[in-house]
């Protein structure tokens, strides 16, 4: 089992899907989690389930991320892991992207990635990890992704660039790519159920092991790269796809 003994981990978008699945197993390893998400309904059922810590805020707002990171340096102090998970996928093509469903994947996924990071900046322990949710989209043209794979690419960007700047305090930064992973972001894009299936059924055809990932498979590689087992890898870049990146043309 890897050692998180000892160990904060704060959590972003920890109630749901792969944030919630990677909480759990933070936990189950030794870490003294807290999960953060919008909603304090969801925020609030899942830390009680879990038996973490959870805390309120939009990640969306440099507001609210200013608010958690002063809860969390008054309870704990500083912090040695970082999951920058919180995410939306608002898919549409191109011609039919509104200025709100823009702003919404880049306030989140992009802005509210970089400004979770710049902000618990100071309280991050020498030695801390961050790990960044990306997505395979950030390296494929596929089709009513545009705006969110954009939003994943400069994600990616920024891992590499912090992954220098972080490196003098022995703090690595990496990237998590995942392939379709069986969570709710999908129900929450307001496709039909018919639609979601056809989805499904072509990804599936797609994917060389011929399903989709589950949120505790994305968990242990969250897990490894949080533990000091990874201590002498940053900046990298991990695809969890069940091979959808191969492109093997024919198979
Ligand atoms: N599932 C996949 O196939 C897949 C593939 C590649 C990458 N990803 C990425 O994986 C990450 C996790 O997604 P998931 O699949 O686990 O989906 P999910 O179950 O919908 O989880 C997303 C989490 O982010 C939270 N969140 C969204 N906007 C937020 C905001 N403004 N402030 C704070 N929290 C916010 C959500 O809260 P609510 O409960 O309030 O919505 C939820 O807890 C995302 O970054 C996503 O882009 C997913």
């Amino acid at each position: 089992m890897i050692d998180l003994k000892g160990k904060i981990a704060v959590v972003t978008g920890g109630n749901s899907g792969i944030g919630y699945a990677s909480a759990k197993k933070m936990k189950e390893n030794g870490a003294n989690v807290v999960i953060v998400g919008r909603s304090t309904e969801r925020v609030n059922e899942a830390a009680s389930e879990l038996g973490v810590k959870g805390i309120v805020a939009d990640v969306s707002s440099l507001v609210d991320i200013d608010n958690l990171v002063k809860q969390v340096k008054d309870i704990y102090g500083k912090i040695d892991i970082l999951f920058v998970n919180a995410g939306v996928f608002i898919p549409a093509p191109i011609g039919q992207n509104s200025q709100e469903m823009f702003d919404n994947q880049m306030g989140i996924n992009f802005k509210g990635a970089v400004f979770t990071i710049e902000k618990f900046s100071p309280i991050m322990n020498e030695g801390a990890s961050i790990i960044n949710l990306s997505s395979i989209n950030a390296y494929t043209g596929m089709a009513n992704t545009a705006i969110y794979a954009a939003s994943k690419a400069a994600l990616n960007s920024y891992t590499r660039t912090a992954s220098t700047e972080f490196a003098s305090r022995k703090i690595r930064v990496n990237s998590i790519n995942p392939g379709p992973i069986e969570t709710p972001i999908f129900n929450k894009t307001g496709m039909e159920e018919d639609q979601l299936k056809g989805f499904a059924e072509a990804m599936i055809n797609k994917i060389p092991l011929k399903r989709f990932g589950k949120p505790e498979e994305v968990a242990s590689l969250v897990v490894f790269l949080a533990s000091d087992e990874s201590s002498f890898i940053t900046g990298s870049e991990y695809n969890i796809d069940g091979g959808l990146n191969i492109n093997s043309v024919l198979n």
